[in-house]
């Protein structure tokens, strides 16, 4: 018998709603195989907590969560709190005080409808985005001097160590390797003289120890660019916090959207826990309505089955995906369809049983 100790962060507007189908497919899973068993405490963090107690979580949140297997978030951040507090002292503050300095956050075209790309296909758009995900842009590391002054100056300090910088770059180096597919770095050396002049300069050097990879390098910009206009250049990406960011927003525009992307926050020595999280954010826009696509939600429990060893549960879930994208009605309102966000989870788990034979 397995059991995996699943901590619980819904957090703020939509994500109580996705981690819901998340947790229902969790439940259905445990069910299918009954050599699998997990348990589940839910943290009621996030913004309403913080307008009640003025903070985001406990003050010993991160001593609370260190004993878990892997952490469920939905989404942080809403009006009424400033974001550079909540996503702060939440989301940020996990990914940091667990070092989970790995994001992985897959770019799959699971279904050509879904492409605003004209002639792209699945075979056309599938790679890796891998996210630094513990310093550089989002070190949090500045100043802001004489404030409301006329000589106010602001300074938003990138951080780029040697250890962090040679680990992530190192992990992707090793994951192209594993999987036999070309890595890419995106980086920014003709304007950011010194944080990616250093990074092409690790990329360089690491890259001796992996003869093997095929690498490309681009500018940031560029890439932005190959991105939409010919994305099966990419197979393994890696590349900074605040780059990764933006990119992988990118990278959920051309499969469908963010109701479809999703990311691992991964402490790859499982020193402490990893995260599982959709890409999206708390989408105050439709919360409440009980039409958020609870697909990313879905799609991270994969990735945490994955990462807990448990082979052949990604493989299920993204079939069962694939499955679910060509009944249209049974789709929310962002894929075009009319159904609820509990209609498609249930829908979601029918055919997740179909598939498995249950
Ligand atoms: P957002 O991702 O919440 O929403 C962007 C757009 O995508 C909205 O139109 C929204 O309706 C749509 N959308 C997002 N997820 C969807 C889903 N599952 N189904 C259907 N439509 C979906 O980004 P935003 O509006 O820029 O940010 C809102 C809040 O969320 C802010 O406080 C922001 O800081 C926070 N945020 C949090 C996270 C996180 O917790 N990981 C990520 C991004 C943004
Ligand atoms: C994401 C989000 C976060 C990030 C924000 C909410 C701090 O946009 O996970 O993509 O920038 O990492
Ligand atoms: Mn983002």
């Amino acid at each position: 018998m397995k059991y995996f100790n699943v901590a619980l962060i819904p957090g703020d507007g939509i994500g109580p709603e996705v981690v819901s189908e998340g947790v229902k497919v969790l439940k259905a899973i445990e069910k299918i195989d009954p050599e699998i068993s997990f348990s589940f405490q839910e943290f009621p963090w996030g913004c309403e907590y913080y307008l009640k107690h003025g903070k985001m979580m406990e003050d010993d949140g991160i001593d609370q969560l260190k004993g878990f297997d892997a952490i469920y978030l939905g989404a942080v951040g809403y009006p009424g709190v400033p974001d550079h507090i909540s996503l702060r002292e939440l989301l940020l503050q996990i990914r940091k005080g667990f070092d989970q300095y790995v994001n992985l956050r897959p770019i799959t075209l699971l279904n050509p409808s879904l492409t605003p790309l004209k002639s792209k296909t699945e075979k056309d758009i599938d790679f890796l985005v891998i996210r630094e995900n513990s310093e550089g842009e989002y070190s949090g590391a500045g100043d802001w001097l004489y404030k409301d002054k006329p000589e106010e100056v602001v300074l938003q300090t990138g951080v780029f160590s040697r250890k962090g910088t040679e680990r992530i770059i190192r992990y992707a180096y090793a994951e192209a390797r594993r999987t036999n597919r070309t890595l890419t770095s995106v980086s920014k050396g003709n304007a950011l003289n010194y944080s990616m002049v250093f990074w092409d300069e690790v990329f360089e050097e690491v890259g001796k120890e992996y003869p093997d990879v095929k690498t490309y390098s681009y500018l940031v910009d560029a890439a932005s660019l190959y991105f939409v206009q010919d994305p099966e250049r990419f197979e393994v990406v890696v590349t900074s916090n605040l780059f990764g960011d933006i990119l992988t927003d990118i990278g959920a525009g051309i499969t469908g959207g963010l109701g479809l992307a999703t990311g691992a926050n991964v402490n790859p020595e499982k020193e402490y826990p990893s995260m599982f999280e959709p890409v999206h954010g708390s989408a105050p826009d439709i919360a409440g309505k009980g039409i958020a696509n609870p697909i990313a939600a879905i799609w991270s429990v994969s990735q945490m089955m994955d990462f807990f060893g448990e082979d052949g549960w990604d493989e299920a879930i993204l079939s069962t995906i694939k499955t679910l994208l060509t009944e249209t009605n049974q789709l929310t309102p962002d894929l075009g369809g009319k159904a609820s966000t509990k209609e498609l989870g249930d829908r979601f788990v029918e055919l997740l049983q179909e598939y498995m034979g249950t």
